[in-house]
């Protein structure tokens, strides 16, 4: 699974934390920023991670900013995109069960590193259901198309 991250300031240190999970477990991943604690705005990097899922450069996202609701907000508006923010294991799997999300936010003030660990490996191993839920995407998709450029 090819994958990109992204974080402003405030992810930062859960950014690279992360990474480094990832990398041991063997994942891929575009970093798309930011690289230091220095003050940046989330959006930026919600849209470089968002349009790389969008794109098809990659097949999910995992953005966190310092609620994870600013990152939230971004990632939505970008046509594609289904972006969940998830505080706890239960919304991270019904999130892919349900509704293919392909972006995963987490707040680095609100989760810590162990919890923001479990969430993103279930995040990543729990595949969509398909079934009843595939029209309710399918609705999503069907708004972008007819609503979105
Ligand atoms: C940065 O201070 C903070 O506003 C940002 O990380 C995020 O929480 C916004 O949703």
């Amino acid at each position: 699974m090819r994958l990109a991250i992204g974080s402003d300031h405030a992810g930062f240190e859960l950014k690279e934390y992360i990474k480094r999970v990832l990398a041991i477990k063997g994942y891929t991943l575009i970093d798309a920023g930011t690289d230091t604690n220095n003050s940046v705005d989330y959006s930026d990097f919600g849209f470089k991670v968002a349009n790389l899922v969008s794109g098809g450069e990659v097949d999910r996202g995992i953005l966190i900013c310092g609620t994870g609701v600013g990152m939230s907000i971004v990632a939505n508006k970008v046509k594609g995109i289904r972006a969940s923010l998830a505080f706890d294991l239960y919304t991270a799997m019904q999130s892919r069960k349900h509704i293919d999300a392909n972006i995963l936010v987490l707040g680095a003030r609100v989760t810590g590193q162990g919890l923001a660990e479990e969430i993103v490996d279930v995040w990543l191993n729990t595949p969509f259901e398909g079934g009843r839920h595939e029209k309710r995407v399918e609705k999503i998709m069907q708004f972008e198309a007819e609503h979105l450029k």
